[in-house]
């Protein structure tokens, strides 16, 4: 049997996937698609209800997106939002107009229980507000539902037509109640009951990837991280001896890393896997010298990647799919959807231009960090493979500001393995998000044993995520940071002094190039 299905229209927001993301956290399969999908593909595609999503436009700019004003009379429940909620408004007969005031950021909104989009939601909640137009006045047969202080349609509804919109932004995480309105929305308009589950994701996704390769070669960039580590187990389980796994030892991974990693998937490992590990840290190195610019660092790793890769497809011979493990956070802030390039992550922005296979495949394009590692766990990977902090391609390549050099990497390398030592042994582990040891740039002066030394500053970063979009710095134990701290300067040859990092993102990122 189908599962039910919401469709969500892109209008060219920065939240659409979180959007699809929500959905699916109420156990309902949800696809994102143009705005411009044609009415009939809408029908075949069969949805029980259909999303509008927010986008930068007008809906009087020249070449706003604009869908067909007949979606609205196939008796699908629609839920516009922002952008989606102007849109509903000015095709169907009301006016959007620029709003006196402009609402960023966090907003109370007043709402009104007798509409099933609101029902359990206290009458004054907090919602995520980004507009500079708004509905001055509701189409016909509408009414309004919700209002803020200086946004007179904050909601609007013809419940008879089962047409809804919101102005504010339910699907991020600062909307306080806004999960529960999707859920409004998913359960109570458009009637699922939640059919859908992380396994048909798998079963799926086998099922797509072994019409897709056939019996064609498949080559997998394996780092060992949680993306593709599932992104491997996942096309063995589809195509298995078709493919191979290719790891690449830039010299860049953390300490002992590359020894664990062919442990897990190497030949005396749990899976039967084709493992290749290839040594090219000289290479990569050689390539570094003398780069500062973190976006060409990034760069060159991610082309010397694609290079090493080739010259293994090449020697198996007539490989015809590159797997990657590009999830959802790479792959908007590489810039690839619309919103502005914030970081070119090696596995998506940085791709050279001339590739030797026929195509890349990234069947983990869609997901973000804590579906990803559902999926693993469906899949039977063990949870400390599955629970993995993630460690970007590029590496200690961008945990180093400046130059990188073998002996950069070997100082930050062990700085890092104490703390993650340290920080395991203090039992908070599980509870960050992401945590290691940057390498800064600066040399300071200090004095150890009657003697000046000039040494670099190791920065500690860590922080708390569930998606890695968002992420608030941790607030770890003094003590614990005495520890860290002391130990690093007493045992990192080179380090002098030790940093704290205590920005969130944003304004900073994760990493720190
Ligand atoms: P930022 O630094 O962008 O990091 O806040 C968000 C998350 O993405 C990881 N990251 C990367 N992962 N290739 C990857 O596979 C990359 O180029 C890359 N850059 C950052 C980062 O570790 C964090 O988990």
């Amino acid at each position: 049997m189908e599962n039910e299905k919401i469709l969500v229209l892109d209008f060219g927001g920065q939240y659409n996937q979180l959007i699809a993301r929500r959905v699916r956290e109420c156990n309902v399969y949800c696809e994102v698609h143009p705005y411009n999908m044609s009415i009939q593909k809408i029908k075949e595609f069969n949805p029980r209800g259909i999303i509008f999503t927010g986008g930068p436009n007008s809906v009087y700019s020249e070449n706003s997106p604009i869908c067909d004003p007949e979606i609205f009379e196939l008796g699908y429940p629609i839920l516009g939002i922002c952008y989606g909620c102007q849109l509903m408004a000015h095709l169907l007969g009301g006016v959007v107009a620029h709003a006196p005031v402009s609402e960023y950021g966090k907003t109370i909104v007043d709402v009104k229980f007798c509409s099933i989009l609101f029902q359990d939601i206290n009458p004054k909640t907090t919602v995520w507000m980004s507009h500079t137009d708004y509905v001055q006045s509701v189409p016909n047969d509408f009414k309004i539902t919700a209002h803020t202080s200086v946004c007179p349609v904050a909601a609007m509804e013809n419940a008879n037509k089962k047409l809804y919109a919101v102005q504010f932004h339910p699907e991020v995480m600062h909307s306080v109640e806004g999960m529960k309105m999707l859920q409004n929305f998913v359960y109570k308009i458009c009637n699922c009951v939640g059919d859908w589950k992380m396994a048909d994701f798998v079963k799926n996704s086998i099922r797509e990837l072994r019409e897709k390769i056939k019996d064609g070669k498949v080559l997998c960039a394996l780092s060992g991280g949680v993306d593709s580590s599932v992104a491997a187990v996942l096309l063995s389980k589809a195509i298995g001896q078709q493919l191979t796994c290719v790891f690449v030892d830039h010299g860049l991974l953390r300490k002992n890393e590359a020894d664990e990693v062919e442990a897990v998937f190497g030949p005396n490992g749990p899976y039967q896997l084709n493992f290749i590990r290839v040594n090219a840290q000289d290479r990569f190195y050689e390539k570094l010298r003398g780069v500062t610019d973190p976006e060409k660092k990034r760069k060159i790793i991610g082309e010397e990647f694609i290079r090493v890769f080739e010259e293994e497809a090449n020697k198996i011979g007539e490989v015809d799919f590159l797997v990657q493990g590009t999830i959802y956070p790479d792959v908007i802030e590489s810039g690839l959807g619309k919103s502005a390039t914030i970081k070119s992550h090696h596995n998506v922005g940085g791709l050279p231009s001339v590739i030797k296979f026929k195509e890349i495949v990234e069947p983990l394009r869609l997901l973000f960090k804590d579906e990803v590692r559902k999926v693993g766990l469906e899949l039977g990977i063990p949870n400390v493979l599955v629970f993995r902090q993630p460690f970007p391609g590029p590496g200690l390549g961008i945990r180093i500001i400046g130059e990188v050099t073998k002996e950069k990497v070997k100082i930050v390398q062990d700085a890092d393995f104490i703390f993650r030592e340290e920080i395991a042994k203090a039992g908070i582990d599980k509870q960050l998000g992401q945590f290691f040891a940057a390498l800064t740039n600066m040399q300071s002066v200090g004095v150890m044993g009657d003697e000046r030394t000039y040494d670099y500053a190791i920065a500690l970063r860590a922080v708390m995520t569930s998606d890695f979009m968002t992420a608030d710095w941790a607030k770890i134990p003094y003590d614990v940071l005495d520890v860290i701290s002391t130990r690093i300067v007493n045992e990192v040859k080179g380090v002098n002094r030790v940093f704290l990092d205590c920005t969130s993102k944003p304004p900073a990122t994760i990493e720190f190039e």
